[in-house]
């Protein structure tokens, strides 16, 4: 462990801090384990950034979709109605089994407590494939303030590279939570597609909406100060679609479409999934289903994990506006983009609200 590192850290020098937890592998889960007591410097947000400043309302939650019913033509209608008014909903008997949720939870536990030398032989420097990174905030170089969040990012390329590359602490129950999603992933969409005049999800348009996977493994650490900063800041996923599994602690937050900076909370509910809409579903419907801003708390007494599986088209799909749309004279406000090139743009930035989505922009 870094001597320098001063469990009152506020005046941690800057260099010493990344290194420790950026490139020697410790992350923010290496400095809250030191029983830091002041939040370092480097991670005071902004005051505009912070959630303990902002509009929650306490009264509001995003839609809760029960799936037991897939003949309901009802059902249906609320994901479609839930995917354009909020971006995100919640979905209860959703078919993934529950000892696969519980599972990969556990699994997310167990890779972060793995030591710092074993869990920096998946970050960008040291791991021998990109599919698989282990890191810590977003883009820590291009970020004015750092965000209080260690990730594992999984990038699924075949079962083959999976097994090679995945750690071993967490790769069977990842894969079983993707698989366990499939299902489901492919009935969200063909409901969604069906409102856009898409009257049936054929292998190219599954390929084109659901054909490249990346599941991520979040541990948001017990944080001094929770208050100044964010364990993720305000941005729109980059996915068609993500299913996100989160523990019963709470801290996700989602913008209210069309007001300005009114927030809801999202609580957890025992077995749901929490499903929203990302930028590559808002460009294919051209509009009208909206990728929702989100953002996610620092907690001051507790772990806070979490398992986004990003559903996404692959990346050398051009995406943009779907023809059954344009077909009916329809004018597109996206243009027509290589997705590896819209992701790309994604990752070079700091997490900065709806901006990415400026981009595919006619
Ligand atoms: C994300 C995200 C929310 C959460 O990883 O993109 O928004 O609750 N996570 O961790
Ligand atoms: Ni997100």
């Amino acid at each position: 462990m870094a001597p320098t590192i001063s469990t009152s850290a506020h005046e941690s020098n800057s260099t010493d801090l990344i290194s420790f937890v950026v490139h020697q592998g410790n992350g923010v889960k290496g400095l809250a384990d030191m029983g830091l007591k002041d939040l370092p410097k480097q991670y005071i947000q902004p005051l505009e950034e912070r959630i303990s400043g902002c509009n929650v309302l306490p009264e509001v939650a995003i839609p809760v979709i029960d799936l037991s019913d897939s003949d309901d033509p009802k059902v249906a209608g609320a994901i479609c109605d839930a995917a354009e008014k909020w971006g995100f909903f919640q979905v209860v008997n959703h078919g993934v089994p529950v000892e696969v949720l519980e599972k990969v939870k556990e699994a997310t536990h167990r890779f972060f407590a793995l030591p710092a030398e074993e869990k920096k032989k998946h970050s960008k420097e040291h791991s021998p494939t990109n599919n698989v990174r282990f890191g810590t905030s977003f883009t820590p170089h291009a970020e004015k303030a750092l965000e209080w969040k260690d990730y594992l990012s999984l990038f699924y390329v075949s079962d083959h590279e999976a097994n090679a590359f995945w750690p071993s602490a967490c790769k069977d129950e990842a894969m079983e939570f993707m698989r366990g999603s499939e299902t489901l992933a492919k009935r969200l969409l063909d409901a969604l597609t069906k409102r856009l005049n898409v009257e049936e999800l054929d292998e190219d348009k599954q390929l084109l909406l659901m054909g490249s996977r990346r599941i991520n493994l979040n541990y948001y650490p017990i944080c001094p100060n929770p208050e100044l900063t964010v364990g993720v800041g305000r941005h729109s996923d980059v996915s068609t679609l993500t299913i996100l599994l989160q523990d019963d602690i709470g801290g996700l937050y989602v913008k209210k479409l069309d007001q300005h900076d009114t927030w809801v909370h999202v609580p957890p509910i025992s077995g749901s999934l929490v499903i929203n809409v990302g930028d590559a579903l808002q460009i294919m419907s051209n509009g009208r289903y909206k990728s929702v801003e989100h953002r996610v708390m620092a907690n001051g007494s507790k772990n806070r994990i979490s398992v986004p599986l990003f559903v996404n088209p692959r990346p050398s799909d051009v995406i943009g506006p779907l023809p059954e749309l344009l077909k009916n004279g329809e004018k597109p406000i996206y243009k027509q983009l290589l997705y590896s090139d819209y992701v790309k743009h994604f990752f070079r930035k700091a997490h900065d609200g709806k901006e990415t989505i400026e981009f595919a922009k006619i």
